[in-house]
């Protein structure tokens, strides 16, 4: 793959205030770029981060035919650069594309445009702890048509944005009984768009009831819950943790998939399995739900203090001695080249 370089003049990196990264509020200086056109993906570039150029009648602007990943790149204490299990995300990216009748972007393509682009963006692998590089790669339609077809013409793009926390503190979120993100034979299991742009509605009107976030429930009945949009859900139950099981209304996460792996190096008892909002709430109601956490690549693993529904309140215990912290700090020490990489899930930047 031959890629073609264009570096800034100067890099922004001075301007950051690595106290308080938040969430992609700074972009790294450059892009990665690549154009699908005539069945084949070429012309690979990395530019300096700038706006784009598109045509007001573009395809993904009207019928919002796009895809996108998020993963991260971390820094071991020899500087060396390491990143999570890009070849599952390139997985994902794909099966996102076939679900959206997009082309599927060959694996070595997907990995490899990350590489080069974080030689070149190196210095933008924070250090310090709970600190990354998050890598954003997405593809969306290019193509100037107003009508539904699958377009011709696609555009695949990385950006990187400095991570800290994107949660600042345990999340409180509400079982949602009335709306759905995804019903069976959707685009739920996607990484695409619309079932963020869909989840925006309900999720707004929680947050002015002090809520992060929404629990999803099944489109059916609202019985069973699903995952919580920016994450997945996993609950302890009698000291059992429990997650449900993936389906084309749920997202194939990196992190819930590398904690199931996880449990059992650390020998704790897992299920997987359909959990009902009764279940849940009786469960809390007598002391048998003793934990609950959300799992995604942006949140990490993002306890839950507290459960709502049917409008009353549910406080969940969480801290230092949780099944939670200590997935957390495995999953870390893996992550930043601490523990063994046992399960072969990260590639070094050479
Ligand atoms: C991710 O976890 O990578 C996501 O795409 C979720 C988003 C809320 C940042």
């Amino acid at each position: 793959m031959e890629v073609i370089i264009n570096k800034v003049k100067k890099s922004k990196i001075s301007s950051v205030d690595f106290k308080n990264l938040g969430f992609c509020k700074y972009y790294s200086d450059h892009m990665f770029i690549a154009e699908y056109e005539e069945g084949e993906w070429k012309n690979f570039k990395i530019t300096p981060f700038q706006d784009l150029k598109l045509s007001p009648a573009c395809a993904t602007l009207h019928y919002g035919q796009t895809i996108f990943e998020g993963l991260k790149a971390y820094k071991n204490n020899k500087d060396e650069i390491l990143i999570f299990r890009a070849k599952k995300n390139a997985e994902r990216f794909n099966k996102s594309a076939q679900r959206m009748c997009m082309p599927e972007l060959p694996e070595n393509i997907f990995t490899n445009s990350i590489n080069e682009l974080l030689r070149v963006d190196k210095n933008w692998v924070p250090k310090q702890d709970n600190s990354s590089l998050y890598i954003r790669p997405l593809m969306f339609a290019k193509d100037p048509y107003i009508g539904i077809r699958p377009a011709d013409k696609y555009i695949y793009l990385i950006i990187c944005g400095l991570a800290g926390g994107y949660y600042s503190e345990p999340v409180n979120v509400k079982i949602e009984e009335k709306f759905t993100r995804a019903i069976a034979g959707g685009v739920g299991y996607a990484k695409t768009a619309a079932n963020y742009a869909a989840a925006l509605y309900p999720a707004v009107k929680s947050q002015s009831e002090g809520y992060h976030q929404l629990i999803w429930t099944d489109g059916k009945k609202h019985e069973y819950v699903e995952e919580s949009g920016t994450m997945n859900l996993f609950f302890v139950i009698d000291g059992k943790l429990l997650t449900p099981p993936l389906g084309d209304t749920v997202l194939d996460g990196v992190t819930r998939d590398s904690i199931i792996s996880l449990c059992k190096n650390l020998n704790i008892d897992l299920e997987v399995r359909k959990i009902s909002v009764e279940e849940i709430i009786l469960s809390i109601k007598n002391g048998q739900l003793t934990e609950a956490f959300g799992a995604g690549t942006a949140a990490t693993i993002a306890p839950i203090k507290m459960i709502g529904y049917d409008s009353k309140k549910y406080k969940i215990s969480y801290g230092k001695n949780s099944i939670s912290q200590k997935i957390l700090s495995k999953l870390n020490k893996i992550k930043y080249g601490i523990d063994e990489d046992i399960f072969n899930w990260i590639h070094k930047i050479k």
